[in-house]
């Protein structure tokens, strides 16, 4: 069946990183060098989408859930982040907007700096929109822009009965992103693990066995080109 190209349209690719304790696992490394590898490969594959002129997208890197890992992974992972953080001024000629959405409080006082910091300095970029995941939880993000909206009903003229999902995303950490069209799922697992529940209520799924620090530009293009085939219906006949 002939597809318009623009009921296509892929305006925002989200991923779930998973699997790089396995990678690590399978090579007889410290999960720790998996994670690394991972890094490496989120840098990959962001500048694959910027290639690709994939205008938002977002990764997911640490779930409200996996602060419950043992000090050293977490120690190491905040340490990837915090490279990340401090780095990330050099990709400033990128032209990307940076965001992470997620409960920052978690994070040591000058992390929290440097993200305010970057989306600040960020925000005007329009070429591609790079959001990290950083302790977020897809039902926490529901929950605090319950509480938003709550607090704007009693300090603000809005009501309770005007509330609409324009005005609920617009509560949500992922308030200046629209919803995703595809999420891809490295390391297997076919689950949503608590990421961008809201977000993803029309998105395209799609899940590899590859590993994340295996994932690279081809298998991006592999799945936007699967992508580009699916019939995406919305609820309606077409
Ligand atoms: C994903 O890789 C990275 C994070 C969750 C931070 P994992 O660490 O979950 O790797 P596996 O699933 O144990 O292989
Ligand atoms: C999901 O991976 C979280 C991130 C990729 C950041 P997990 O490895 O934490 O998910 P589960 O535990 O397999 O569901
Ligand atoms: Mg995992």
């Amino acid at each position: 069946m002939y597809k318009n190209e623009n009921e296509n349209e892929l305006r925002h690719v989200a991923f779930i990183m998973d699997g790089n304790g396995r990678w690590a696992k399978k090579r007889g490394f410290p999960r720790t060098l998996g994670h690394k590898k991972g890094g490496e490969a989120f840098r990959t594959v962001a500048r694959a989408c910027k290639n690709a002129k994939i205008p938002y997208v977002t990764f997911f890197a640490f779930s409200t859930e996996n602060i419950k890992r043992p000090k050293e992974e977490v120690d190491t992972l905040f340490g990837l982040f915090r490279e990340y953080l401090f780095d990330a001024e050099k990709y400033a000629a990128d032209k990307t907007r940076i965001l992470f959405p997620g409960d920052r409080s978690i994070f040591p006082p000058d992390m929290i700096q440097q993200m305010n910091k970057l989306e600040r300095e960020s925000a005007g970029f329009d070429e591609m929109t790079l959001s990290l995941c950083l302790n977020y939880g897809g039902r926490a993000d529901i929950i605090q822009a319950a509480k938003k909206f709550g607090q704007l009903c009693r300090d603000k003229d809005l009501r309770p009965e005007n509330l609409d999902e324009k005005i609920f995303s617009g509560l949500l950490y992922t308030k200046d992103i629209p919803d995703v069209d595809l999420l891809i799922r490295t390391g297997g697992e076919q689950r949503l693990s608590n990421f961008l529940l809201w977000q993803l209520c029309y998105a395209e799924l799609m899940f590899t066995d590859t590993l994340w620090p295996d994932f690279g530009e081809k298998d991006l293009l592999n799945f936007v080109n699967i992508y580009k085939t699916r019939d995406r219906r919305f609820g309606e006949i077409k």
